[in-house]
């Protein structure tokens, strides 16, 4: 299997901010894509501003990096802009990725209904935002991601 190119960004105003606080949401995004045959060529931490995000999604696209994940910044939050910066950046939705994840989140938490993350596709690029707990990241991306290589083969 040939190894597809991912990128990890998480949204987080405090941990942007702090030497601290570790980002378990990102490295479990690293583990669960490299246990999949991903390679994993871009991480940031960045805040929650919707122009920063914006601006860091259109540049990994611009790598041509096939997969982008995002984890946090999709509840309800006045700070939660991360939707709004995807929806400003992709020129076509996938909505089925994100009904998905929330359908199958559902069966384990009705909070699952909170997150307003969006899946779609800039360039060469499919951009996926999963909720921002390491719990709800690996209930998420397992579910996901056995079907993400035959749509990015297909984008390619
Ligand atoms: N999805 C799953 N699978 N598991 C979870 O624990 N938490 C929910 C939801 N989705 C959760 C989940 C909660 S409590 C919130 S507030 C939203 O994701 C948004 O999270 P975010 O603001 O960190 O992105």
């Amino acid at each position: 299997m040939n190894r597809i190119q991912a990128a990890i960004i998480t949204m987080s105003d405090s941990r942007s901010q702090s030497t601290e606080k570790a980002d378990e949401s990102g490295a479990v995004i690293k583990e669960i894509l490299e246990a999949n045959d991903y390679e994993v060529v871009h991480y940031e931490l960045i805040s929650d501003d919707l122009d920063g995000i914006k601006n860091s999604l259109i540049r990994v696209c611009d790598q041509n990096i096939s997969l982008v994940l995002t984890t946090g910044g999709t509840g309800l939050s006045k700070r939660d802009n991360t939707p709004e910066a995807t929806k400003a950046v992709i020129e076509k939705e996938v909505q089925g990725i994100s009904e998905a994840m929330r359908y199958h989140s559902l069966q384990i938490t009705p909070r699952a209904m909170l997150s307003r993350g969006v899946s779609g596709i800039r360039q060469n690029s499919l951009i996926i935002n999963l909720p921002g707990s390491p719990k709800a990241v690996r209930e998420n991306l397992e579910y996901i991601i056995p079907s993400l290589r035959h749509g990015l083969e297909i984008l390619r």
